[in-house]
C-alpha cells in the first residue's frame, strides 16, 4: 500500500528502511524522501516507527496493555 503519495513510496519500503535500522522521522525521510513534500504521510510513517518499536521490545502494540 501506497503510504506517501508524493513520493509514491510504500509501506513495505517504510518497513524496510525501518528494519535496516531506521528510528525516527527524519532518519526514514532521508531514505524515502517520505513528509518531505506535502506532509500528509507523516502520521502513517510514525505509526510504523511506533509499531516496529512496540513489537521489537516485545509488546503487543497496544496502548491499554500491560505489556506496553
Ligand atoms: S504524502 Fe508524503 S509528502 Fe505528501
Amino acid at each position: 500500500m501506497i503510504v506517501c503519495i508524493c513520493r509514491a513510496v510504500s509501506d513495505r519500503q517504510i518497513r524496510a528502511v525501518i528494519s535496516e535500522g531506521a528510528s525516527s522521522m527524519a532518519e526514514v525521510r532521508a531514505e524515502l524522501g517520505t513528509g518531505e513534500c506535502c506532509g500528509k504521510c507523516s502520521r502513517q510513517v510514525r505509526e510504523l516507527i511506533d509499531q516496529h518499536a512496540s513489537t521489537s521490545r516485545g509488546c503487543c502494540g497496544g496502548t491499554d496493555c500491560a505489556c506496553a
